[in-house]
């Protein structure tokens, strides 16, 4: 499966909306996107695109703030998941943020999302706490990973960032 990573731009949103909503109980709405990518000078939103098709089967984005980065959403289409391309989105990221001078990443997750909490945590992060209804029905568990002690792992290891798909 060769895949390739862009940007999010306007003309994507209506394939990451059909993933969105499939993927999320309380989805974003159109306009939250068109805002992040294009109102939102501290935030990066990738996609994920089979290289043959252009088809969209995921995307992530993230906030860099200084020395601090916070994941805002991840998602793969529910026919492509468990073949590495949440870690692939992720993992560049991270990597935008990290050339952007941050050197700890935060994120939620519900505390009952356990293929998402796999994937942090195989990635190193750890539970720092909790936020309270965060999500309107569940708690939202707060992850973080330090990067200024193991830096290098992300920047330079293959298996965390496979630049070949
Ligand atoms: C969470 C999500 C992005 C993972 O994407 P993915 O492409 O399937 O993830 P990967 O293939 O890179 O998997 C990486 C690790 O995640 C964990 N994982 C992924 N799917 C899993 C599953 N169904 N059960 C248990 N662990 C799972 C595993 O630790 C896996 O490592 P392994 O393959 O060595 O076992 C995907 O399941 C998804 O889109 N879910 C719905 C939206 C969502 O919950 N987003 C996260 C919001 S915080």
């Amino acid at each position: 499966m060769e895949l390739e990573i862009a940007p999010m731009t306007v003309k994507d949103l209506e394939e990451v909306l059909e993933i969105e909503i499939d993927s999320f109980s309380f989805p974003w709405s159109r306009n939250s996107f068109y805002t992040e990518i294009t109102g939102n000078g501290y935030s990066y939103y990738l996609v994920c695109r089979l290289k043959d098709s252009k088809k969209i089967i995921g995307y992530g984005g993230i906030w860099t703030l200084f020395d601090e980065a916070h994941i805002t959403t991840l998602a793969v289409h529910s026919l492509y998941r468990q073949a590495g391309i949440g870690t692939l989105i992720i993992t560049r990221l991270i990597k935008n943020s990290l050339q952007k001078g941050a050197q700890k990443v935060f994120l939620e997750v519900r505390d009952s999302n356990r293929e998402a909490r796999n994937l942090y945590e195989k990635l190193q992060f750890k539970v720092i706490g909790k936020r309270k209804n965060y999500y309107l029905d569940e708690d939202a568990l707060v992850m973080m990973r330090d990067f200024i002690e193991t830096e290098t792992d992300i920047k330079g290891s293959v298996s965390l960032c496979p630049d070949n798909h």
